[in-house]
């Protein structure tokens, strides 16, 4: 049987209908939102023509999967072990193909201290930074820097956890006073925390798609950006965990509408992330555009992007005429090019 692939452009061949598991939930804090990408995910694939089990990620899990016995895994996981090799590095062990990205690529991306020194090596421009751990504080005596960190990044700055996602545990101090604050609530997300440079901008996001199919005889197509997404936050400065999800609190403009040159210059930087980092199948990269000197900068790249309805990159890929169906069978495709 072949399954249908809606709207898919004349190059895309027709993928064979396939027996997949939709990964989703897990004990991460974006629990609900996977599960809201999880239940679209689910439909567009029985669309497509595939045979659909849900498998909620618990210790059930490597069971699950031995009894569902699929052709490939649908990883629709956010944050924590969908995000962070866990979830893929049990898949490299069970032996099954799965979508998106492969351990190392989701180890560096989901790691914001990792990967933003990955990126300062490689000369992809993100906002200057400090990184401690737990350790540094508590047992040598690191909070004695942080006069000179706030001297040397200027304020406000942003104090985030190095691993967390939807903006939680994201904080802005003001002054001095309000970095210890801004630190007890990101170490209280994870033991490794950055201190970075505000960047007084515009909210920006390219997701990056792999054009390859399976199925294709030509030579692989190269990973391709999709148009810009900007988030505009309706009053307040920042975007928080809540107004990202919460329909009407953030508009989305799809294409953004930036000065010349900006478009393609967020777009460069998105694959240099990309392939920097080795992602695979799918990832998104947030970027700030800075307001005053009009520069670009990398603030982080999810190798698993929010697929609910209101999620950046199903808007993206609707921008570039490719509809849900389509990309969500367009990284099923990511399971069986790896
Ligand atoms: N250095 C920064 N300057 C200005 N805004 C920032 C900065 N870092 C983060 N933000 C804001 O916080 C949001 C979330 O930060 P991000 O680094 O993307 O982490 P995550 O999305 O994983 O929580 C960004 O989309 C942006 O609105
Ligand atoms: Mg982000």
């Amino acid at each position: 049987m072949i399954a249908a692939v809606a709207g898919a452009g004349e190059s895309r061949k027709q993928m064979e209908a396939k027996r997949v598991a939709v990964l989703q939930g897990g004990r991460s804090l974006e629990r609900g939102v996977s599960l809201r990408s999880g239940a679209q995910v689910q439909d567009a694939l029985q669309r497509l023509g595939h045979d659909t089990v849900t498998i909620d990620a618990g210790s059930e899990l490597v069971a699950k999967l031995r009894a569902a016995g699929p052709d490939a895994v649908f990883v629709a996981m956010h944050g924590g072990d969908g995000e962070d090799g866990t979830v893929q590095e049990l898949l490299e062990a069970v032996g099954v193909p799965y979508t998106g990205s492969g351990p190392a690529a989701c180890v560096q991306s989901s790691d914001k201290v990792l990967a933003k020194h990955l990126m300062r090596a490689a000369e992809i421009p993100t906002p200057d930074f400090h990184a401690f751990s737990e350790a540094s504080f508590k047992e040598l005596g690191g909070a004695a820097t942080l006069r000179d960190v706030g001297d040397r990044l200027g304020f406000p700055l942003v104090v985030k956890p190095a691993r967390q996602g939807s903006a939680l545990g994201v904080k802005f101090a003001r002054s001095a006073d309000e970095v210890p604050s801004a630190l007890v609530a990101a170490f209280s997300y994870d033991r490794n925390v950055l201190v970075e440079r505000y960047v007084k901008g515009r909210d920006l996001a390219v997701s990056v798609l792999d054009a390859a199919t399976a199925s294709d005889d030509e030579m692989e197509s190269p990973p391709t950006p999709l148009p810009v997404v900007e988030a505009v936050p309706r009053d307040e400065d920042f975007y928080d965990f809540e107004s990202r999800y919460e329909i009407g609190r953030t508009t989305f403009v799809c294409p953004a509408e930036l000065p010349e040159g900006v478009t393609e210059r967020a777009q460069e930087l998105a694959l240099e992330t990309y392939r920097l980092l080795g992602c695979h199948g799918v990832a998104r990269v947030d970027l700030m555009l800075d307001e005053g000197s009009g520069e670009l900068a990398v603030l982080e790249t999810n190798v698993v992007p929010g697929l609910t309805a209101t999620s950046l990159l199903p808007q993206a890929a609707d921008a570039a005429s490719i509809g849900f169906d389509e990309l969500v069978g367009r990284i099923l495709d990511s399971a069986f090019t790896r």
